[in-house]
């Protein structure tokens, strides 16, 4: 796959910092800003949300990677350069937007999200790839959460989702020395589930991403909206799985996937 097709790049010109490219039910996108290490600034998390979006209406889509531009980060962090003219309420206010408007959409996507971590995941570089449902690393990649080297702390989820994924008392030191992990260590962490070359990190997301995407689609909804739960104290995390659970028997797909079953066949599902 060429991500400088122009073909590519014609075709998703509504986005001046993403790449889109849709093969096989699975949409790659890319965040493009290379030469600033793909710093999530404003265009960013504006694009973001409206492709998160746009893929989540999209029947033709079943699930998602993101990814950055380049050989060296998945995404350095928030833009620093756009920190210099926030006070405190402007600080709220971005925080605000952005998980409302990018990170708890991911995570609440009920497509997959899968992010192919490919070198620097920083502040909210780790914090996105958390907000997706699960991670697959390159060797070179590097997570943190150097806020506290600015005098802040993470504002897009990572204080919420770094201690869910890696435990308090890793979480409670990375996020408090500002330290990187590299990927071995986020692997044995739990932070990612896969290391791969750089050469295979792709590879390896679609092929898992293929076969999700051969699963019922509301089933798979109903995994991503159950797995959150567990970490929603609002709601009961079993009540919310007995509820899906439920619903999910009214559907053509579970019958299908019964009767494939019992048939001896493979199930074909629609998503109904
Ligand atoms: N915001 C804005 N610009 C950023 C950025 C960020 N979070 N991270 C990197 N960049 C820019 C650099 O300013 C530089 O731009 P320039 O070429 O116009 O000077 C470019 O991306 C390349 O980064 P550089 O620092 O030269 O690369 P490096 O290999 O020496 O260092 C990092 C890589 C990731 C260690 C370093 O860029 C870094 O520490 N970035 C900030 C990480 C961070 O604190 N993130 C949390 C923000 S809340």
């Amino acid at each position: 796959m060429s991500l400088s097709n122009p073909l590519i790049l014609k075709k998703n010109s509504m986005y001046s910092s993403l790449l889109l490219h849709s093969e096989n039910a699975t949409c790659t996108i890319t965040i493009n800003r290379p030469d600033k290490l793909n710093a999530l600034n404003k265009t960013v998390i504006e694009e973001l949300g409206a492709a998160i979006e746009q893929v989540n209406a999209d029947p033709a889509i079943r699930s998602v990677i993101l990814t950055g531009s380049g050989p060296k980060a998945f995404v350095a962090g928030a833009d620093i350069s756009e920190f210099l003219t926030l006070d405190a309420k402007g600080g709220k206010a971005l925080a605000q937007k952005g998980q409302d408007l990018v990170f708890t959409k991911i995570e609440r996507s009920s497509k997959p999200v899968i992010a192919a971590v490919n070198g620097f995941a920083l502040g909210g570089g780790c914090e996105l790839a958390m907000a997706c449902h699960f991670r697959i690393a390159s060797e070179n990649a590097k997570f943190g959460q150097p806020e506290v080297n600015l005098g802040l702390i993470p504002g897009y989820g990572g204080t919420q989702r770094l201690v869910q994924l890696i435990g308090k008392g890793r979480a409670m030191e990375l996020l408090m020395t500002g330290n990187m992990i590299d990927a071995n260590t986020a692997l044995q962490y739990g932070l990612v589930n896969h290391v791969t070359t750089p050469d295979q990190l792709l590879e390896k997301a679609l092929s898992i991403a293929a076969v999700i995407n051969t699963k019922a689609p509301l089933a798979v909804a109903g995994c991503i909206a159950a797995a959150n739960a567990v970490f929603n104290e609002q709601k009961n995390g079993y009540e919310i799985e007995i509820e899906t659970f439920g619903k999910l028997f009214g559907t053509a797909d579970a019958k299908e996937g019964a009767n494939a079953f019992l048939e001896k066949r493979k199930a074909s599902f629609t998503g109904r």
